[in-house]
C-alpha cells in the first residue's frame, strides 16, 4: 500500500478572508506531514487564491468540476486546461450532489475522467449508492454500473494512477459514516473489478472513503487494507480537524 490521500473538498463554502485563515491554518499545521499526500478542493474562484498560496508547500489543490468539452460555446463551463492554468493537478468528478442537482450523467461524467486525464489532471472519481439501493443489497452492483460506463468506453488502464472515491449517498453530509467493514468491502469490490481487467492500474489507483470523515472514524476507515485516504467535507472546513484527520492517515 503506498502513500495516503486526504482530499478537502470545501464545496460552496468560503470567500477570500476565510479562505486566506483556513488556508494559512493548513499550511502551518501540515507543513511537517510525511508519507501523505494532501489536496484542496475549492470553488473555481478561488483557484488562484489557492495556487498563491499553495505553490511550494506540501499540499496540492484542485476544482470540484470541470466541462466535458474541451473548449468552445459552452457558457458557464470552466475547461480542464483552465483548471490547470492555475496549477491544480486534481479534479472532483461526478460528485453525488452534482451528478442528482445537475442531472449528470454517467456518460458525461467518464467523459469528464477522460478529459480531466487528458490536461494532466488527476481525476477522484466519485461512486456510491443511496441508502434504498443499500438496504436492497444491490449496492455492487450500482458502483460496477458507474465503473462500467468509464470502463466500455475507455478500458479499465484510464484508472492507472487515478483516484476513485467511494462515498454512499446516505453518509455524505449525515455524520453517519459506513462502517470500516462496509467501506472495506466495497473498496475491495472496486478494486477487485478493475484487477481482472488491469492488475497494474488496480495496484495503482487510489480508492479513497467519504461521507461524513472525522478525526475519529477515520482511524477505523483508514486502517482499512483497500483504504487510501479520504475525501472530507464538513471536517475540512475545521482546520484542526482537518489536521487531525490527516495526522491519522500519515
Ligand atoms: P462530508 O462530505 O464529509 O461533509 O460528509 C464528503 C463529500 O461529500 O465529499
Amino acid at each position: 500500500m503506498g502513500k495516503k490521500l486526504v482530499v478537502a473538498n470545501w464545496k460552496m463554502h468560503g470567500n477570500m478572508a476565510e479562505n486566506k485563515r483556513l488556508l494559512q491554518a493548513y499550511i502551518n499545521q501540515l507543513s511537517s506531514l510525511k508519507n501523505t499526500d494532501v489536496v484542496v478542493c475549492v470553488p473555481y474562484p478561488y483557484l488562484a487564491q489557492a495556487q498563491s498560496m499553495l505553490q511550494n508547500t506540501n499540499i496540492a489543490w484542485g476544482a470540484q468540476n470541470l466541462s466535458k468539452d474541451a473548449v468552445g460555446a459552452h457558457t458557464g463551463e470552466v475547461s480542464a486546461a483552465m483548471i490547470k492554468d492555475f496549477g491544480a493537478s486534481y479534479v472532483i468528478i461526478g460528485h453525488s450532489e452534482r451528478a442528482t442537482a445537475y442531472c449528470e450523467s454517467d456518460e458525461n461524467i467518464a467523459t469528464k475522467f477522460v478529459q480531466a486525464q487528458a490536461h494532466g489532471l488527476t481525476p477522484i472519481l466519485c461512486v456510491g449508492e443511496t441508502l434504498i439501493e443499500r438496504e436492497a443489497g444491490v449496492m455492487q452492483m450500482v458502483v460496477g454500473k458507474q465503473l462500467d460506463t468509464i470502463i466500455s468506453t475507455y478500458g479499465a488502464a484510464v484508472f492507472a494512477k487515478s483516484v476513485v472515491s467511494y462515498e454512499p449517498i446516505w453518509a455524505i453530509g449525515t455524520g453517519l459514516a459506513a462502517s470500516s467493514d462496509q467501506a472495506q468491502s466495497m473498496h475491495e469490490f472496486i478494486r477487485g473489478k478493475v484487477a481482472m481487467l488491469d492488475k497494474e492500474a488496480a495496484a495503482s489507483m487510489k480508492i479513497l472513503y467519504g461521507g461524513s470523515v472525522n478525526p475519529q472514524n477515520a482511524v477505523q476507515l483508514f486502517v482499512m487494507q483497500d483504504i487510501d485516504g479520504g475525501l472530507v467535507g464538513k471536517c475540512s472546513l475545521n482546520a484542526q480537524e482537518f489536521e487531525q484527520i490527516c495526522r491519522v492517515a500519515a
